[in-house]
């Protein structure tokens, strides 16, 4: 099966926006072009500006539709088991990790108990980032391609999923613009997946970090609060 990761989403908006921008261009330069020539047809200026204007509410709406998408308790909310959650991700994922020839280890706590939030949008955060590991492991030698995933509850009442890769790890300018949209370091990226990762996670009231991993690649943590009578209990 074919999943569609933050990446490809974005990218999805990204010709979406490229489209009306590029017409409203193409018609500032339409009448660049008449007046350049002392061509003061008024009517034809204002059917190009109508549809200036008609192409600049058109990329509004995207935008419009995309921070609806993200909003801060926009999102439909039921109980997660975090576990079931990365066992369905990594389903989703299992010709791209054979593709790459990417080893898992999971060690997720057996009961931890579930989460209050949105499944779509925090499977998103998790294909995005095993995405990230596994896109980071492409230099690594195979026999090290390994994708570490675990679960723990902690003290502070967070359910975490930490996601570990043996990739390069990050340069300390990587590190501090990780979470600035459009930043990539690869050929084809977007660097849209983080930023939107961090949208979706704080909207769960929850905190999304990476760091350098002792190994040498990089770990990813996403902590989402505990429902408070479960985190009580755990
Ligand atoms: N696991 C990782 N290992 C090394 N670098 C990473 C990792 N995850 C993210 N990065 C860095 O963060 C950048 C931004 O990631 P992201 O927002 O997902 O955008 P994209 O994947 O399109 O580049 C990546 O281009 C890469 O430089
Ligand atoms: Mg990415």
């Amino acid at each position: 099966m074919r999943v569609a990761t933050i990446g490809e989403l974005s990218g999805g908006i990204a010709h979406e926006l490229g489209q009306p921008l590029a017409a409203i261009l193409a018609n500032a330069q339409a009448a660049q072009a008449l007046l350049a020539h002392k061509n003061h047809d008024m009517e034809a200026i204002g059917e190009i500006l109508e549809e200036i204007v008609q192409e600049d509410s058109r990329a509004g709406q995207v935008i419009h539709r995309l921070r609806r998408l993200l909003r801060k308790g926009e999102h439909q909310s039921a109980l997660v088991s975090l576990n079931d959650l990365i066992m369905s991700t990594l389903r989703l994922l299992h010709s791209e990790l054979g593709n790459r020839k990417v080893r898992v280890e999971t060690e997720l706590k057996i009961d931890l108990p579930p989460i209050s939030g949105d499944s779509v949008q925090l499977q998103q955060v998790l294909l995005n980032l095993m995405m990230n590991a596994m896109e980071a492991m492409a230099s690594t030698p195979p026999s090290r391609r390994t994708l570490s995933i675990c679960t723990r509850t902690t003290e502070e009442g967070y359910a975490e999923v930490s996601i570990t890769d043996c990739g390069p790890g990050m340069s300390p300018d990587e590190l501090g613009r990780l979470f600035e949209p459009f930043f990539t370091t690869k050929e084809r990226g977007l660097g849209l997946g983080l930023s939107i990762c961090s949208t979706i996670v704080r909207s769960h009231r929850g905190r999304l970090n990476l760091s350098n991993a002792s190994g040498g690649g990089v770990t990813a943590i996403v902590s989402v609060p505990l429902p408070l009578h479960l985190a009580a209990a755990s």
